[in-house]
This record gives structure tokens, sequence and C-alpha cells, in this order.
């Protein structure tokens, strides 16, 4: 079970950091945005502090809001957001072709939501790789508690260097996650390296989309939202990740833009001019009591200093996520299949 009560959301945040470093954390975090005076080339040169720092403070709150899988979905009308979130992970374990008894490589895994949903969906043994310890130590509880820990594990490391041999997995997939990395070529050329020859990477990730203008103001606000509320150093272009994708030695089977034929937007969710009683904690109302819970529960002392900044940054991010969303400027399921080819000519 995640941890879905407000007491395991305020005795969360911060995750390993100790309880009395947590505001210090949130200023330190901060600095590094451009709301701040922070600038790109200081998140990318400090990626690894920034997002595990991001992280640690985070994922109470997202395992409170969202659950155990920390990724949107595209939606069908009468999908609940769960039912879709799960759809949106077999629709990779299918795109990859997984095959019972496969080693499968989960790059920036979270707390394991998709790994364990993807092992069971397709009896497949998966790793998850993750650079927060936290998050780690959260899903190798959740691991246990589902019975998938004798064919699942977690590595921590970072996914710009990875610790396993050239040619080790039979599929690599990731999920919202290689947009932490500070250059997207040097972290999809560890995957095709680790990617036995012939086989697959499948990945959605988050980029700008080409109706996004770097010169009107709007649009730079929107992404500076975003990257502040989700721990990023620089939001790609989807061009960009494909250019990468190929300059790393992949052959691109197709992508996509999964946000464009989704029929109910993927920003809904955090959309506040929208209810739902299925993900109410993310409702107006819902956010208006998890405010307060958490104002009190700081202000108690159950919850350490610094917890209602992270929760403001986090509407920060919802603002901009929406934003964006609508303005189809921004999205989080740039969609790519990609085939490490037999023989390498690089
Ligand atoms: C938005 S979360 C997505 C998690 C997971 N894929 C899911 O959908 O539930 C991004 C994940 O990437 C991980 N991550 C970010 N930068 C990383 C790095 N340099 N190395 C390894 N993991 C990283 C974070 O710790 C986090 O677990």
């Amino acid at each position: 079970m995640s941890k879905a009560g407000a007491l395991d959301l305020a005795s969360g945040v911060g995750g390993k950091i100790d309880k009395n470093e947590v505001l210090s954390a949130v200023d330190q975090y901060e600095k590094y945005h451009v709301f701040y005076g922070g600038e790109e080339e200081e998140r990318k040169a400090n990626y690894s502090d920034m997002v595990n720092k991001y992280y640690d403070l985070v994922t109470s709150f997202y395992e409170f809001g969202w659950g155990e899988s920390f990724h949107f979905a595209p939606r069908w009308k009468g999908e609940s957001l769960r039912e879709s979130i799960k759809r949106h992970e077999h629709f990779l374990a299918l795109q990859l072709g997984l095959k019972p008894g496969q080693k499968v490589l989960d790059v920036g895994c979270g707390i394991g939501g998709p790994l364990r949903e993807i092992s069971k969906f397709s009896s497949t043994s998966v790793t998850g790789l993750n650079n927060n310890e936290y998050q780690i130590s959260r899903g190798k509880e959740l691991n246990r508690i589902t019975g998938v820990d004798k064919t699942c594990n977690f590595v921590k490391a970072d996914f710009m260097k990875m610790p396993f041999p050239d040619n080790s997995f039979d599929a690599v997939y990731a999920i919202e996650a290689t947009c932490h990395a500070p250059d997207a070529h040097g972290c999809y050329k560890e995957i095709h390296r680790v990617l036995k020859p012939g086989q697959c990477f499948a990945a959605y990730e988050w980029c700008m989309t080409d109706s996004f203008d770097p010169n009107n103001q709007e649009h730079q606000k929107l992404k500076a939202e975003i990257e502040i509320g989700d721990g990023l150093p620089d939001i790609r272009l989807t061009g960009k990740c494909l250019e990468a994708l190929k300059q790393a030695g992949f052959e691109v089977i197709w992508e996509k833009d999964l946000a464009a034929d989704s029929p109910v937007p993927w920003y809904l969710p955090l959309d506040t001019s929208h209810f739902s009683l299925s993900s109410f904690r993310l409702t107006t109302v819902g956010r208006f009591i998890t405010r307060n819970m958490v104002k009190t529960l700081e202000y108690v002392g159950l919850a350490p200093k610094g917890s209602q900044r992270v929760q403001s940054f986090l509407e920060q991010a919802a603002e901009g996520l929406v934003g964006g969303g609508k303005k189809e400027i921004f999205t989080p399921m740039y969609f790519f299949l990609a085939r490490k080819p037999l023989s390498d000519n690089l």
C-alpha cells in the first residue's frame, strides 16, 4: 500500500534530509531556479544535488496525491486516472514486446509503481535505477508488500553513469525521468551502452513542443514554473530528444506526442476548474484541505519546517503544467520506440 495518510505525508517530507535541515534545503533548491535568480548552466552542473533535493522534498506529497506511479497518462472518457496510468504502463510493455523471463531496466524508477505493474503484466524481471535513496527505500518496502521482491530490484546510481556492463538488458524504458538529465545525448548513450544489440528502448519524455516560442514571455514563464515545480534543469524540444537519440546510435522505430490524441486532457486532474471524486486530493477543495493540513502539521511540529514551501512550489508546478498543456506548448508524453542496431557503425 502506498503511504496515503496525512501523517505519512508529514513524516515523509524531506526524505533522507535531516528534519532540521528541510527548510534550508528548500532555500537551496529554490535558488537553482529562474524565479530566484538561478541559471540553466548552474542547474545542469549541479543536476544531481538539485534533483535529489527535489525528490527528498516532494516524494511524500507525490505519494499522497498521485499514488505509487509518478506520471501522467492519456485518458479515455469514463476511465479513472488510476486506470489510465496502468494502461499507459501496459502500452510501454507491449511496444517493447516484453517476453516472460526477460531482464528489463527502468531508468529513473521513482518508488517503483510502473516497475511492479510492468513486471506483473509481462512476467519480466525489472531493475529500477534511481539516484534517490529515499525513493529506493520506499520502493523496496512496496516490492516486498506486492511480492515482486524476488524478481525485481533497485540500484542506486546516476543514469548518466550506470554501474552495469555493456549489453546487459533485453529492454530499457524510462517514464518521465530522463527529462532530469543535464544532457539527453549523454543519458541516451548510457542507455544504448547497457542495452543488448537488436533490442529496444521506449520512453515518455517531458518536452516543449514546436508551438513553444522561446521569445514569448508567457511561454517562458510557464516553462520556468514547470522547471522549478518539477526539479528540471531545462525542458528540451521534442526535436532535440529525437536528434539526441539518433546521435546516441539508436534507430527510431516510431515517435509521437501522445497528448495530441488523448480524449481527456492529461492535465485535467491538476486543473482547478475540474472536480473529481476519484482524484479528490488534486482538486481545488482537496488542495485547500491539504494546504491547511500541512500548515497545521508544520505548526504543531509533526511536519518539518519548510513543508508549506514545498507545497507551494508544487502548486506552482501544477499551474505551469496546466497552462503549458492548455497552450499545447508542453507535453509529458512524447513517446518514442527506438532500437539499438545489431551492429554499431558509430
Ligand atoms: C517523475 S519521477 C518518475 C518516476 C517513475 N518513472 C514513475 O513514473 O513513477 C523521475 C524519477 O527520475 C529519477 N532520477 C532523476 N534524475 C536521475 C538520475 N540522474 N539518475 C537516476 N535517477 C534519476 C528521480 O529520482 C525520480 O525517481
